[in-house]
Order: structure tokens, then C-alpha cells, then sequence
């Protein structure tokens, strides 16, 4: 991955090029200042400080100075300096007026690539584009929140071929690894024994694609307890009910929820955040064999109630419950889950918010707030108890799929909640995890929505400063 750390760095009165961030609200004021030579410039490029991500050079000797224009230069966003970071020569930047603040984790992303399969590169081999920033407190935050992301983003854009349960296993012990922390895996008779939705899902795989339950803990047993699930379905053919060809052409990303549970375990820890982390990854792939699951079966979930299979398809809220249910008897104060769980969520909400749904206002709240403060948006949904007549079953306890093509993701997120008990708080977040058109610092791709959100809120909540 790349090297994050030497593309941010504390300022200590390096030589670096001058970068002047203007708005349009500023830019007639900062201009009368300048040197005419700047101001013939800035003219004849027609630089108006209007024009969205635009830059110019302007010339000091063999050097130069870059003035951009940015929407509110008092308020920055995380992607105002990306496409800077993009295009900008190789070479050491700093702001001239102000500090980057949130921007830092733009610059570092847009100098993220994921081309272990291009056989040539896009661009030729270049050196770092290298931002000082006075805040030094701030880097390393930035910099886990960079590899956080890019973690995501790389692991969501690796063919499902190439990333199956026991390779989503892997990405998983390496973050255990770094934390001193110990993997458990139940496979085989243990998963059919003690997680039969997990088993049911996953039983059409191969046995080198099995599926598993992944899990680790990390922090001290004292520190309140949060438990992190992710919805890891390695490849989601939709089953038996078959998904068409447009529906299944990106559901290798259909892990996305593991990837950006992983990511934020990643981030909890890296920060020492005193918790006692529970992370648990459902790990499956969700694929069509005469051992497949079928619709019209029904499953004893791990909790003891019995769930009838009206559609393959809603695989993803069959292996979250019997994680969620493992999450519970750990007896934590929060679970936050992540799953690329509902076409109905993007129907609702699109591809950029994640809808999320928290059994508690104040929880809602807390996420709502931190979403603002990290520019990372989601929008809540509501738990609608009335639509839980949806899932009702003519033979079972409830079905996993309403037939109704209604609410699809609060029908969800309501199967879900029946797996929560009422005074355990939960936060379920139903995202993309994918970006269908680039923009700077963001690749068309794997994309984390929410993980900056959701670890702002456990942040806030848990810091001792
Ligand atoms: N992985 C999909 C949801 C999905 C589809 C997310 C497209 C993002 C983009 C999920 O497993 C699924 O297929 N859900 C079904 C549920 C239905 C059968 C009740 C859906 O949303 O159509
Ligand atoms: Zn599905
Ligand atoms: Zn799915």
C-alpha cells in the first residue's frame, strides 16, 4: 500500500512551494495584493477564484506558487487539495494561509492507486507530492484514516476470484497481527453446529471458499465493551434466486460491510481508543450448487428462532444475524454494523449516503453530529415496527425477505433488530461501499461511506481527552 507517512510531514521550516487556497467570496481581496506579474497571470488564465478545483502556476524564478480555488477557503473540505495532489509536480507544498485541517486526507488519498493488476502502470513512475502541515498532531491521525480508507477501497476492488472467505480471513489476522491480538475461526461442524444461517449461506461454496466466522478481541476486559460486525459476502451470485447479469456485475464489493468493519477496528486500535473490541466478520460466498440453500427452507438461527427463506438473495441479513447473536452474548454497551445490505437503501438514499438506523435517538444523534464534523455523510432511516408484518412466514417464526418491493431497506433493518435486544445500543449502517463515477482523491471503485462517521462517533464517545 502506499507509503502514507512520507506524504505529510511537520512542518520544520522546509523549502516548499507556496499554496494559496482562494474562494470567491476572497479572491478580489487577495488579488489586489499580488504582484502585477501574478495578476496578468491569474488574467490571462481567466482565474477568477470561481472555478471550482482549478489551479495556476505562478512562476518565482525556477520555482513557482500554486493559487487554487476552493468552494469556502475558512471551511475546507477532506477532497479540496486531491486534485492538487493528483497533478501537482513532484516536490514539498505548503499552505500559505492557514493549515490543511480535514484537506491533509485527500492529498494523501489521491496518491493511492490499486493497480495490482495493470500489467503497465497508468502513469509513469512518480516521485511524492509531500505536504507540510504545522498541525503534527493531526498526522498520524490522518495517515491511519488514509490507510483505513485505502484499505477499504483496495480490498472491495479485489476480484471475489482473489479475495474469498479465506483470504477476507487473512486481510483480517494481518490487522489482528499488528495488534497482538488472536483470531478465532469456526468452520465446518462448528459453524453448523453454532451458526446454521452462516452455514446455510455459504454451503454452495467450494471447500478452498468455505464459510467461517471470523472474529477477534482487543483492549483491556475493563473498558467498555464494543462489538464491530461486518457483512463479508465474498461474492453474491443472489443464490438459487439468481441475481440478473446487471444486478451481479459488482457484487465482489459485497464484503464492503467486512471491509469497512476491518477498517474501523483498524482505526480503534491504531488510536488505542479504550475499548474492549469485539470484531466479528461473517465470511461467506453467497453461490449456486446442489448443495445451495433453498427458497422455501427454513433455518434455525443461532438465537433459536426459525427463519423461512423467501429469496436467496437476502443472504446478507442471515449471516448478520447469527454474528449478531455471537455479538450479544459478549454482553456489549454498543454494536455498530456495516453491510452492503439493500439495492433499496440506493434506490432511497443513492450511491454517496449510507442509510443508517440506530435503536436509540441519542445514538442517532451522536452519529448525525459526527457525520457533520467529518464531512462523511449518512442519513438515518427509521426502524418502522409497523412494516415487521412484512416479513411475517405462513410456517416459521418470520421470513427473510418481504414480498412486498416496498421499504426494502427498513424491512432489513428490521430483521436485523430482531437479533438485538432492546437495551443493547446498535447502529446499522446499509452502504454502498462503491463509487460508480471518479472524482479527485476518489476513484471510480471500492469507496469507505460512513467509516470516518462511525469512528468520529466511537472517538467522541470513548476518548479519555
Ligand atoms: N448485496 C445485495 C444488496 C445490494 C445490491 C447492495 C446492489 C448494493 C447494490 C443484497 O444481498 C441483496 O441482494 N438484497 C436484495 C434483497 C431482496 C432479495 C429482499 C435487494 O436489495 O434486492
Ligand atoms: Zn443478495
Ligand atoms: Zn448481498
Amino acid at each position: 500500500m502506499t507509503d502514507f507517512t512520507e506524504l505529510l510531514i511537520a512542518d520544520r521550516g522546509q523549502t516548499a512551494r507556496a499554496i494559496h487556497l482562494v474562494d470567491k467570496d476572497g479572491f478580489a481581496g487577495w488579488v489586489k495584493k499580488r504582484p502585477a506579474e501574478d495578476r496578468a497571470l491569474l488574467e490571462a488564465n481567466r482565474f477568477d477564484g470561481k472555478t471550482g478545483f482549478e489551479f495556476v502556476l505562478l512562476p518565482r524564478g525556477d520555482q513557482f506558487e500554486v493559487v487554487s480555488a476552493v468552494k469556502d477557503s475558512t471551511t475546507l473540505s477532506p477532497w479540496c487539495l486531491a486534485k492538487l495532489s493528483e497533478r501537482l509536480p513532484d516536490g514539498t507544498y505548503r499552505l500559505a494561509e492557514g493549515q490543511p485541517g480535514p484537506a491533509a486526507l485527500g492529498w494523501l488519498l489521491a496518491q493511492h492507486r490499486f493497480e495490482d493488476y495493470r500489467s503497465k502502470k497508468d502513469e509513469p513512475e512518480r516521485g511524492a507530492r509531500v505536504l507540510i502541515t504545522v498541525e503534527a498532531a493531526r498526522i498520524e491521525e490522518t495517515v491511519r484514516l488514509a490507510q483505513a480508507t485505502a484499505l477499504v477501497r483496495d480490498l472491495v476492488n479485489t476480484p471475489a476470484a482473489d479475495l474469498g472467505p479465506a483470504q477476507l480471513e487473512d486481510a483480517v489476522r494481518e490487522v489482528a497481527k499488528t495488534a497482538g491480538a488472536r483470531l478465532r475461526v469456526t468452520r465446518d461442524g462448528e459453524l453448523a453446529e453454532g451458526y446454521p444461517l452462516i452455514a446455510a449461506v455459504g454451503g454452495a461454496a467450494t471447500d478452498e471458499r468455505a464459510p467461517r466466522l471470523i472474529e477477534f478481541e482487543w483492549g483491556k476486559p475493563a473498558d467498555p465493551r464494543v462489538a464491530i460486525v461486518g457483512k463479508g459476502v465474498c461474492f453474491d451470485s443472489g443464490g438459487l434466486d439468481l441475481k440478473p447479469a446487471a444486478g451481479m456485475r459488482l457484487m465482489k464489493k459485497d464484503m464492503g460491510g467486512a471491509a469497512h468493519a476491518l477498517a474501523l477496528a483498524s482505526l480503534i486500535i491504531g488510536s488505542r481508543l479504550p475499548v474492549h473490541l469485539h470484531l466479528l466478520i461473517p465470511a461467506v460466498e453467497n453461490a449456486v450448487s446442489g448443495n445451495a440453500y433453498r427458497p422455501g427452507d427454513i433455518v434455525k438461527s443461532r438465537k433459536g428462532t426459525f427463519v423461512e427463506i423467501d429469496n436467496t438473495d437476502a443472504e446478507g441479513r442471515l449471516i448478520l444475524a447469527d454474528a449478531l447473536t455471537r455479538a450479544v452474548e459478549g454482553k456489549p454497551e454498543l454494536i455498530v454494523d456495516f453491510a452492503t445490505l439493500t439495492g433499496a437503501a440506493r434506490v432511497a438514499l443513492g450511491p454517496d449516503l449510507p442509510a443508517f438506523f440506530a435503536n436509540t435517538d441519542g445514538l442517532a444523534a451522536a452519529v448525525e453530529q459526527a457525520a457533520r464534523a467529518t464531512q462523511d455523510a449518512v442519513w438515518r432511516m427509521p426502524l418502522w415496527e409497523a412494516y415487521d408484518e412484512m416479513l411475517k412466514s405462513d410456517i416459521a417464526d418470520f421470513a427473510n425477505a418481504s414480498n412486498s418491493p416496498m421499504a426494502g431497506c427498513i424491512t432489513a433493518g428490521l430483521f436485523l433488530k430482531k437479533f438485538v435486544p432492546d437495551d443493547v445500543e446498535w447502529a446499522h449502517l446499509d452502504t454502498y461501499a462503491w463509487r460508480d463515477a471518479a472524482k479527485p482523491g476518489r476513484p471510480k471503485g471500492g469507496e469507505a461511506l460512513g467509516l470516518r462517521a462511525v469512528f468520529a462517533t466511537l472517538s467522541d464517545r470513548y476518548s479519555k481527552d
